[in-house]
């Protein structure tokens, strides 16, 4: 089984696994705006993926051919369920699995999952085997933070690196921090060095404040990380994965949303809530004269068909 992680090259670009933003139709944007090296899923339930509400936890898993090499990331409780979600993964045919041991909602956190796991090792080492063996040779890497309360970067990065992982993305900050203070990107540092010690070829991302290409260009210099993932800096620029580095005009900003709810609107018909199509307007409309008027106007939308007439009106104004 190919390693992609292994065999892209470096340095990498990597689109982050965003809740209830980064669906099929968020990513096929991005094969039109800017391609990211690696694409992600949302985070996915793998207790939901076997219960009777499995439907709507599906449409996460969703995804084009095009969007490759793609990783589906999962979270949960039992770790059964995770050796059952990463063999259905396999045979879907995504080219890598992700255990997220990051969020740090306090719903999740209270259970002991995600980000909580830092503090279990136990349950996260059970989690981490129960999916390679799942996987059976299809990549398994973990997205992580660099604590909970307090930073502890050397014991946890170093805990990790034991598992034989295909990459390791790490958001510098701490459970508490949220996304409060700056990303430390010198314990991103340190957790390269960590590597280094421990002689594993880990592929190492990291993730935290990249708001565009140069910037990512400049960290991985510094810190000498394989790759960098990039989230809010997508939502500020769709085309932020673009190697050309141009403000994008009103005209080509309109179309390009336009086509997110044209798309959107045939992938999901009704069952995903035309109000979430909102949620993308500010990627789009931003940065140009009346840009904020015509989201008001956008708001105040209650259907596709009017969505697209005042989006039409508003590339010709
Ligand atoms: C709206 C939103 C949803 C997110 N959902 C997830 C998720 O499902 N899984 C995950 O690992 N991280 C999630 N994150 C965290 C991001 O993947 C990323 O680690 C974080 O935003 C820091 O990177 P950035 O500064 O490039 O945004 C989410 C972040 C945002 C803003």
């Amino acid at each position: 089984m190919m390693n992609f992680w292994k065999e892209l090259r470096k340095p990498l670009f990597v689109q982050a696994p965003m809740e209830d933003v980064t669906d099929t139709v968020f990513r096929q944007m991005l094969l039109k705006t800017g391609r990211p090296d690696v694409f992600f899923t949302e985070f996915t339930n793998v207790d939901g993926m076997f219960s009777a509400g499995r439907e709507l936890v599906m449409q996460r898993l969703q995804f084009g051919k095009e969007e490759t090499p793609i990783v589906a990331q999962i979270w949960g409780s039992k770790p059964e369920n995770f050796y059952n979600a990463a063999k259905y993964i396999k045979e879907q045919g995504f080219d890598g699995v992700d255990l997220n041991m990051g969020c740090p909602q306090k719903d999740v956190i209270k259970k002991g999952l995600c980000a909580a796991l830092i503090e279990n090792r136990d349950l996260a080492a059970k989690i981490i085997k129960a999916t390679q063996d799942g996987a059976d040779g299809l990549p398994v890497s973990v997205k992580t933070r660099i604590g909970i309360k307090e930073i502890s970067t050397e014991d946890w990065i170093g805990f990790l690196l034991g598992f034989d992982l295909a990459a390791l993305i790490i958001h510098g900050r701490t459970v508490k921090e949220m996304s409060a203070v700056p990303a430390h990107w010198d314990e991103i540092g340190k957790a390269v060095e960590l590597r280094a010690r421990s002689f594993k070829d880990t592929v190492l991302i990291g993730n935290g404040d990249v708001m565009s290409r140069e910037d990512g260009i400049e960290k991985i210099k510094t810190h000498g990380v394989d790759g960098v993932m990039i989230g809010r800096g997508i939502l500020e620029n769709p085309w932020v994965f673009n190697v050309e580095e141009k403000v994008r005009a009103k005209e080509e900003r309109v179309a390009t949303y336009a086509e997110h709810v044209r798309l959107h609107s045939e992938t999901w018909g009704a069952t995903k809530h035309f109000d979430r199509l909102k949620k993308y307007m500010k990627m789009y409309i931003r940065g140009f004269a009346g840009s904020s008027e015509l989201r008001a106007q956008i708001v105040e939308c209650s259907d596709t068909e009017t969505l697209l007439s005042l989006l039409e009106k508003g590339t010709v104004l």
